[in-house]
């Protein structure tokens, strides 16, 4: 699985970094990307959760 960010969209609010920060984090301008490449199978879940739970609907999985 990959998951991508648009960042164009991402208002920064930290949920994914909170939910799954062994993935997402927050660069220099605030808004997140996905640092690990494909997800790594142990955080798969929380992931998925961080994607349900953003507020702007921002990240994509691919499988
Ligand atoms: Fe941005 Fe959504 Fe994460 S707004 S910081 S991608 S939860």
């Amino acid at each position: 699985m990959r998951a991508q960010v648009d960042q164009s969209g991402c208002i920064g609010c930290g949920l994914c970094v909170s939910t799954c920060p062994q993935v997402f984090a927050l660069n220099s301008e605030h808004k997140a990307e996905a640092k690990a490449q494909p997800v790594p199978t142990q955080w798969e879940a929380d992931v998925r959760q961080a994607a349900q739970s953003c507020p702007v609907d921002v990240i994509a999985l691919l499988a």
